[in-house]
């Protein structure tokens, strides 16, 4: 039999000639070389020998969260006059920076449905003049938790059991009921938002609150929204097992064929802005990442719009080693004093440096779009450098100096003994009100129904006691809606939903045990 070879459409050879990995013509891209057409094969055939150990090396470890995921390029333009509050270039009126965003799951792995019920990913990467600007938020304002100390604890709850190898009801209530601190992100989760339409159909938060200096050096507490212009709009639980049964990756697909068709997805920034003497006496803890700040008390300022236009031309080199990182941040925008955003700033780089390597921001997708001039070399598969630059600092041979006038301080006051402690409460400090206002302020009765019956449907195979306490959270959230659950769980029992993360029979109705 002859090689079968690569053709045009039109069936003539394809004028690309195939080559080995070091560029000269292929031998063959079907047949490895043999002692005969039925003997053993040679070892010395290096293109052979080449693709199947090339092969063996093709993937990166996965996220350890938010590993499903899709994303696209875009831009981001102001439209708006925020710079009395940030001197970041980005965000001076008119101005138009490329950037990526990328959605995601958080529990799952890589082959994971994308309807599963889950809060999603919404990282953005803005290629500034001044540098990356990585903002890595979700699509809820809120977190579980608010000490980054409890973040690996977190995520294992949500992720497999050691054992088995299953998800596990147990394990989430189990955390979620011992960290009441959840409360606002859980009701979040089982409410309509916790299954998004699509990526498109969702709104994005930086989440955590962040500090912007302005030309003058005068500072603000920041909160970012981005509200979709397709309309926030969520999937049933039916909708939702039907779509992960039938297609597992439907968000990824909707984004990209969208992209395709030429409907280019978009979001509104809005921002709050606290003045930074505000935060001493604020009646919640503004950094507390458990909360929202209400609209009525800092109301939200437009600042431009993202635009998704261009979608991947290789998923694996430009979503799956996209890198981002809550450390990049460009003059004029800096940290706060939440405990999680602090914890984050080290997390994602060092990460990046295991998952994909220490010089992961030399790949296209992740190199900013600036002249870097850093003190780092070598390493593994290090291409990037500046002739003539010198590798130590200080000197006098003309290498980079820091150059302080391009910086505003973006530090804040702390103060006292080192501990290991809660914040400090403020007077209006709870775990539960704001889980409150969220149910009974923003949930119509139709939603508040649909999550009665969301979270009795996760209880059929829950420990007794552990229910108990799920009763007993949900009472503190609303005593209305504690009571339903447990009647419901008590009476005639809620079908499990979907893909069964319980671990669970599926044809066990909630009340069984
Ligand atoms: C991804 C750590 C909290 C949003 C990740 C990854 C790690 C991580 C290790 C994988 C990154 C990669 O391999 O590329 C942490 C830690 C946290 C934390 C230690 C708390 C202390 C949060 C919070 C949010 C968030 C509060 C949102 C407000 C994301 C997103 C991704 C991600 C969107 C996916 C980024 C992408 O698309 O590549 N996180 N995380 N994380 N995290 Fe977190």
């Amino acid at each position: 039999m002859t090689e079968v070879k690569a053709t045009t459409p039109d069936g003539n050879l394809s004028p690309v000639v195939s080559t080995t990995d070091t560029g000269a013509p292929a031998p063959s891209d079907q047949f490895s070389q043999t002692v005969g057409p039925d003997g053993p094969i040679l070892l010395h055939d290096f293109h052979q020998v080449n693709q199947m150990a090339h092969f063996n090396r093709e993937r990166v470890p996965e996220r350890n969260v938010h590993a499903k995921g899709g994303g696209a390029f875009g831009h981001f333009e102001t439209t708006h006059d925020v710079s009395a509050y940030t001197r970041a270039a980005l965000f001076q009126p008119g101005v138009r920076t490329d950037m990526l965003a990328r959605f995601s799951t958080v529990a799952g792995e890589q082959g994971s449905a994308d309807t599963v019920r889950d809060p999603r990913g919404f990282a953005l990467k803005f290629y500034t003049s001044e540098g990356n600007y990585d903002l890595v938020g979700n699509n809820t304002p809120v977190f579980f938790v608010r000490d980054t100390m409890k973040f690996p604890h977190f995520i294992r709850s949500q992720k497999r059991l050691p054992d088995s190898g299953l998800q596990d009801w147990d394990m989430r209530w189990d955390f979620w009921t011992l960290q009441p601190e959840s409360a606002h992100q859980v009701t979040y989760l089982m409410g309509d938002r916790g299954i998004p339409k699509t990526w498109r159909h969702m709104n994005g938060y930086g989440s955590h609150t962040y500090l912007w200096v302005n030309g003058a050096g005068e500072k603000h507490w920041v909160k970012y929204h981005f509200h979709s212009h397709q309309g926030a709009e969520n999937l049933t639980n039916d909708e939702a097992a039907l779509t992960a049964a039938t297609d597992p990756d439907a968000h990824r697909r909707d984004l990209f064929t969208a992209i395709k068709r030429g409907e280019f997805p978009s979001w509104t920034l809005r921002v709050q802005l606290m003045p930074y003497e505000d935060a001493r006496t604020y009646r919640i803890n503004p950094f507390d990442l458990t909360k929202i700040w209400p609209h009525s008390d800092y109301p939200l300022i437009e600042v431009g719009t993202m635009t998704l236009d261009r979608n991947p031309e290789n998923f694996f080199a430009q979503i799956e080693q996209a890198a981002f990182e809550p450390s990049a941040v460009v003059p004029g925008i800096g940290f706060s004093p939440d405990k999680m955003l602090l914890g984050r700033v080290f997390a994602y780089s060092d990460t990046h440096r295991y998952r994909i390597g220490p010089n992961y921001l030399q790949l296209p997708v992740n190199k900013p779009q600036v002249p870097v001039n850093s003190y780092e070399f070598d390493g593994p598969m290090r291409y990037d450098f500046t002739p003539g630059q010198p590798v130590y600092s200080p000197n006098s041979v003309g290498g980079p100096a820091v150059h302080h006038d391009l910086f505003a301080d973006t530090g804040w006051e702390a103060d006292g003994g080192f501990v290991r402690s809660a914040y400090t409460l403020r007077p209006e400090d709870d775990d539960f009100s704001q889980a409150n206002a969220l149910v009974n302020q923003v949930m119509d009765q139709p939603e508040r129904d649909r999550l009665v019956e969301t979270v009795a449907s996760t209880l059929g195979t829950v420990r007794p006691d552990i229910r108990e306490r799920v009763f007993g959270y949900w009472r503190q959230v609303d005593k209305t809606l504690g009571d339903a659950i447990a009647e419901l769980v008590a009476g005639p029992g809620v079908e499990p939903h979907g893909p069964a993360p319980a671990g669970a029979d599926p044809d066990t109705p909630v009340n069984k045990s």
